[in-house]
């Protein structure tokens, strides 16, 4: 009734999958596949850059997208990686990005969009530039390049989307309604493309953080405000980008099975605590 499989090159020790003769559990035991590049937007620092590392780590081919074109620091001189200058809010870079690292790669097998900012500012001083440029990229940036990785995803016969959103798409957050607006809205285009693509053998899904110490949010979180929100998630403390990194690259591993559409939260409890 029980399986056993070891990991992939980690720490010693066996993973114990119970009820693994069938069914998920048994999907749980393969070992997933490395044909194909994993993409990863926003990739130059913080989470993106974590996750490129671990996938990498894990043997995927990784393409780092930012607008520096920054390769994260550890990856640097690494087989397999490669960075590139591409703003999420660019449709004809996104296109020959993807283009470019599917012809290098043999084929696109995910897609991590993750590039986002954020920004706070009372709503009515709200500018339209402000409520533009955050919806551009934390929003319609993903849907663009969902559809342009759409027929490379095809073409290797499906895929992984991972859509990193925020555990403030159910708040109500002062001064943030573009930002929790971008990200509500990006739980709406995983539902909707999780629905359209899943015949396609595409699997779309929104990985929805709480606080994770970044560049993003560092002086906050260290500030007495910060660490009085810190103080309520019933996990105690912030979340790191390695632990975002380690749940993101485990379900490119897979197999995923029967999950689509879902968002996960990852925020340590804090948005189901009262
Ligand atoms: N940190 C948190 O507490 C937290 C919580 C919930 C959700 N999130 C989400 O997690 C994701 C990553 O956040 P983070 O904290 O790692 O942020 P970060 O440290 O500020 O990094 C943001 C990344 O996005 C890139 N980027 C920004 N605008 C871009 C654009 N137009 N095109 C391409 N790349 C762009 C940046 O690189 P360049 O500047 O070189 O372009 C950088 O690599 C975001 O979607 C964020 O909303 C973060």
């Amino acid at each position: 009734m029980s399986s056993t499989t070891a990991g992939d090159g980690g720490p010693g020790g066996a993973v114990v999958v119970t009820g693994a003769s069938r069914g998920i559990g048994a999907a749980m035991a393969g070992d997933g596949g490395r044909a194909g590049a994993v993409v990863v937007t926003g990739a130059s620092r913080g989470i993106g850059a974590a996750m490129a590392i671990e996938l990498a780590r894990r043997g995927w081919t990784v393409a780092c997208l930012s607008r520096s074109g920054e390769m994260p620091g550890d990856l640097r001189d690494r087989d397999g990686v490669s960075a590139h200058v591409c703003d999420v809010t660019d449709e004809a870079a996104l296109s020959r990005v993807f283009a470019a690292v599917a012809e290098a790669a043999g084929g696109i097998a995910g897609l991590v969009n993750n590039a986002g900012i954020h920004r706070q500012t009372p709503s009515v001083q709200l500018s339209r530039d402000e409520l533009d440029a955050v919806l551009n990229v934390n929003t319609v940036g993903p849907v663009l390049a969902c559809r342009e990785v759409h027929p490379h995803l095809v073409a290797t016969g499906g895929g992984l989307i991972v859509n990193i959103g925020s555990f403030w798409d159910r708040l109500g957050v002062p001064r943030t309604v573009a930002y929790c607006a971008s990200k509500a809205a990006l739980g709406a285009v995983t539902r909707c493309l999780a629905v359209e693509w899943a015949a396609d053998g595409i699997t779309v899904v929104d990985v929805a953080p709480g606080y994770i110490s970044t560049d993003m949010n560092r002086d906050y979180l260290a500030s007495d405000s910060g660490r009085g929100r810190l103080a309520r998630v019933p996990s105690g403390r912030a979340g790191e980008p390695e632990e975002v990194a380690a749940f993101v690259a485990g379900l490119f591993d897979g197999p995923v099975g029967y999950l689509t559409g879902s968002t996960i939260y990852m925020d340590g409890g804090l948005g189901i605590s009262v």
